[in-house]
């Protein structure tokens, strides 16, 4: 019963403050994208794009924006796939992080 209202109380919290400024989480997992050297890419940040990890504009009236990606050379890289990366646009284990109530 305790932790029901740990939790409880922590949802309120989360809900009144965090959730509208949260992006939406895309996957738990990073994504696996091959870039090319010298190559622009423009990630999407707010986790709405359909065609991830990459910005499709979905974000345009929120607060969110792509971040650009310059590739140094032809490789495999990791993109964050939940949005929570500190290292963003690349992955940094953040998803590990994330509580049930992060995902909805
Ligand atoms: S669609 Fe998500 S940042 Fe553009």
């Amino acid at each position: 019963m305790k932790n029901l209202i740990y939790f409880a109380l922590y949802y309120f919290i989360y809900k009144m403050f965090m959730s509208e400024n949260m992006p939406k989480i895309y996957s738990l997992k990073s994504i696996k994208f091959q870039v090319e050297k010298g190559k622009k890419y423009y990630w999407c940040s707010c986790g709405l794009s359909a065609n991830q990890p990459l910005c499709d504009g979905s974000h345009i009236g929120t607060e969110f924006a792509p971040l650009e990606y310059l590739s140094d050379a032809d490789k495999i890289i990791g993109f964050c796939g939940c949005k929570h990366s500190k290292t963003a646009p690349l992955c940094d284990g953040a998803h590990n992080l994330l509580t049930p109530v992060d995902i909805k």
